[in-house]
């Protein structure tokens, strides 16, 4: 089985001594290339701290982390860089776009960092989105759907293997949010791409091949469907 994500006794801890708060606490976390994997928890659980470990944001207390055939925790400052830059998609839950620039410049300034014709594959990106006609528009005269769908198009313009979306439905409606987990699930069907989504609704998990349980830092639990459901069949 080869794998995207291999975290082995995962620590992290902020601060010291009475002040420390233990985020990630010995997680071992196995994440097969190809999947669409739901990271589950309640607020504070260390869901988000996982991710910045995965995307090489922050490095670990103790333990180690390698994702995309890579020991993230052996990388130097230029190698985390590019690891970044090209291994690593990033979708957050308030979209995160740069508000005095349109869709298509939002997405272009990713495009951009990692060369190739930026225009064309932004405008591509944004199509495949479903947002064709929305390119020159700024995210305010965008809905919180159409802002997300943006983000995803930045964070896929990459063509990264990896993509994290922390909440990415979280500031949306039930049926925007399921239009959204269908395109993000979509972008990983039969391909090489992984998706980590984190989220604290159960219902979600249904949509995803495996769920990974934190609790105060811990995970408590992992388990697989064989038969993930349909995010429009959704009933959150
Ligand atoms: N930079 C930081 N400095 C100090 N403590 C932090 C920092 N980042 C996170 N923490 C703490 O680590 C713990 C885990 O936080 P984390 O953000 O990973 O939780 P989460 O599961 O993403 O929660 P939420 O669902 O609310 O986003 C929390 O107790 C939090 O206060
Ligand atoms: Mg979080």
């Amino acid at each position: 089985m080869d794998l995207a994500v291999e975290a082995k006794q995962l620590t992290k801890t902020y601060g010291e001594g009475d002040t420390a708060v233990h985020a990630l606490r010995q997680a071992d976390v196995e994440i097969p290339i190809g999947e669409f994997v739901v990271l589950l928890g309640a607020s504070g659980s260390g869901k988000t701290t996982f991710l910045n470990q995965v995307g090489a944001l922050e490095a670990p207390t103790s333990g180690s982390i390698s994702a995309n055939g890579q020991d993230l925790s052996d990388l130097d400052d230029d190698e985390r860089t590019d690891y970044r830059l090209k291994s690593v998609g990033f979708i957050f839950q308030f979209y995160n776009l740069v508000p005095t620039l349109t869709a298509i410049e939002n997405v272009e300034l990713i495009a951009e960092l990692t060369g190739g014709d930026a225009r064309s594959r932004s405008e591509e990106m944004l199509h495949q989105v479903g947002l064709g006609d929305r390119m020159d528009h700024f995210p305010g005269q965008l809905s919180g759907g159409q802002q997300q769908r943006v983000s995803i198009a930045r964070g896929l313009v990459k063509n990264p293997p990896l993509l994290l979306a922390d909440e990415p439905t979280g500031s949306l409606d039930v049926e925007t949010g399921s239009q959204i987990l269908s395109l993000l699930r979509d972008t990983v069907d039969g391909g090489a791409r992984t998706i980590v989504t984190v989220t604290h609704n159960t219902e979600i998990t249904r949509i995803a091949h495996r769920v990974i349980e934190l609790r105060d830092g811990e995970v408590v639990g992992v388990r697989t469907n064989s038969d993930p459901a349909n995010p429009v069949d959704l009933d959150w």
